[in-house]
């Protein structure tokens, strides 16, 4: 990945942050994009005192419009885009499909999937020929996960907005592929374990991993490295014939033919 250059969204934590790290640890110059510039800046900072090249840019993913001028920003700035990992999401909102409003369907699709399309857009314009997308998907789309609807329809849309691209945008050389995590620990998950004053609760935290490992034939859950990993494989050159697939990143807990 030398001299390559990346944007990373949602960067500032979790699976955005570790990818930052392999990228940067393989030699790519990382922009960390977040919506938070405060932990943008830490992943950097982290990233830079290991001898990488990192830069933090505060960044709302859901703002088409900022969206697509950081993309052209970086490549105004470094003369090239060559990874475009979208990795920021969240669960907006939880609750019974029957009593979704159009508010929570609205702030899943915006954050979950239209970033995403807006995100793929910018970095195909300024790509030309060749590169790589890798999107953020979720295993819940695979398990139907009760009362995350909101989360999952969207998260589902990205399977096919990957498939759709890898298909246009092959001609160009571009790659489109994308990462579906399961049960991986980060500040998403550890959002289950906080006490009612929002601190971790470790006895809470015992609880929800074991009972989240129930079912993952590895028998734990996945740290943000572990995902990172296959981002950064399919981020280089190792996956030159590799598009248009969705890489599961689950110990295991769903295996669909
Ligand atoms: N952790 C899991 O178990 C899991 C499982 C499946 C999928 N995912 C997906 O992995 C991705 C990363 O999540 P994570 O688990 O690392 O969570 P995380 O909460 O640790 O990190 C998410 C990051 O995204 C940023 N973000 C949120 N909204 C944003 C916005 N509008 N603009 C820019 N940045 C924004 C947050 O500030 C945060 O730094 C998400 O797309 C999530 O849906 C996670």
């Amino acid at each position: 990945m030398t001299d390559r250059v990346a944007v990373i969204t949602g960067a500032g934590s979790g699976i955005g942050r570790a990818s930052a790290a392999a990228l940067a640890g393989a030699g790519a110059v990382v922009v960390c994009a977040d919506l938070d510039f405060r932990t943008a800046a830490e992943t950097a900072e982290l990233v830079n005192v290991e001898g990488g090249r990192a830069y933090a840019q505060r960044l709302d993913v859901t703002d088409a419009a900022a969206l697509q001028a950081a993309v052209i920003g970086v490549h105004e700035r470094y003369g090239r885009l060559d990874v475009m990992a979208n990795v920021a999401g969240a669960v907006t909102s939880r609750g019974p499909l029957a009593s979704l409003d159009e508010g929570d369907l609205d702030r899943g699709l915006a954050l979950n999937l239209k970033s995403l399309v807006y995100g793929c857009q910018a970095a195909a314009r300024v790509m030309g020929r060749g590169g790589s997308i890798v999107n953020i998907g979720s295993g819940t789309v695979d398990a139907a996960v009760g009362d995350l609807a909101a989360y999952s329809i969207p998260k589902a849309g990205v399977l096919q907005l990957t498939r759709s691209l890898a298909r246009e945008l092959g001609p160009a050389g571009i790659r489109v592929n994308t990462v579906s995590p399961g049960y991986i620990l980060t500040g998403m998950t550890a959002a289950h374990w906080r006490d009612a004053s929002g601190e971790p609760d470790q006895e809470l935290r015992r609880q929800e991993i074991e009972r989240q490992s129930v079912g993952i034939p590895l028998g734990r859950p996945g740290e943000s490295a572990e995902v990172a990993a296959v981002v950064l494989f399919l981020a280089g050159d190792g996956a030159s014939y590799v598009t248009g697939q969705v890489i599961r990143v689950n110990g295991g807990s769903v295996m669909p033919l």
